[in-house]
């Protein structure tokens, strides 16, 4: 089984990269920000506090999250709903990073991912692919860049549904610095750097450079 693994911060182009590799090496792309996205959204339409862990604990064994693969690309079902096009407003990114920190919230969306990758060849980003989901994995793979281009291509990415323009840079580079923050400093599965992870920073190259860079590693591994 080929397992690809790659960590990096928001707006580090782990998906577009991602969706590259999977399409060239013809694999799965595992996006896991949009299962945690998904928890996001629950909590949102159930109107749950997610900084109340014991409200978001009592209703995690009842969340009904499904993958799909619909010509190759992923989608995410709630409560067999697919809502994947809802996934991606501030609000959803702001309540999932509260309650991505919680354990159980990440054993249920580990298991989704472990048994993914059991079971087909597949290109999987998130924050701790590297470290915790797929420690094992042959490939490994540190994506980054300065929070001032992430903030841009937050601007600029055409999955935004919050409208944002320039006039927004400077909130939407400071929401990033802080759930970097949150991200890299909670206690369970922080984001990290393994010592066995390829480090690529993506300010000065492409999507595609940086995908060059892990196909010929994996081609490499594969002869
Ligand atoms: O990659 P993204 O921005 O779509 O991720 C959404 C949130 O989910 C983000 O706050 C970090 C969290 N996340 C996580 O904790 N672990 C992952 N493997 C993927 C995402």
């Amino acid at each position: 089984m080929i397992n690809i693994a790659i960590d990096g911060p928001s707006g580090s182009g782990k998906s577009t990269v991602s969706d590259i590799v999977a399409n060239k090496l013809n694999i799965l792309h595992l996006n896991t920000g949009a299962l945690y996205r998904a928890v996001g959204l629950y909590l949102i339409e159930h109107n749950i506090d997610p900084n109340n862990e014991r409200d978001v604990l009592s209703c995690i064994d009842q969340v009904r999250i499904e993958l799909k693969y619909i010509d190759g690309i992923q989608r995410v079902y709630l409560e067999g709903v697919d809502v994947t096009d809802r996934l991606y407003s501030l609000k959803v990114s702001d309540v999932c990073s509260i309650s991505s920190a919680y354990p159980k919230v990440r054993e249920l969306i580990t298991s989704i991912q472990r048994q993914v990758a059991e079971t087909v060849d597949v290109v999987m980003e998130g924050r701790d692919i590297t470290s915790v989901v797929l420690p094992n994995a042959k490939y490994k793979f540190y994506l980054d860049a300065s929070a001032r281009i992430r903030a841009i291509r937050r601007i600029n990415d055409t999955k935004n549904q919050d409208h944002l323009n320039m006039d927004d840079l400077a909130r939407v580079e400071a929401e990033i610095i802080e759930r970097d923050r949150r991200d890299q400093t909670r206690e369970t599965s922080p984001l990290i750097r393994t010592a066995d992870s390829i480090y690529i920073n993506s300010d000065n190259i492409t999507a595609q450079e940086v995908s060059n860079i892990i196909i010929n590693k994996v081609k490499e591994g594969e002869k």
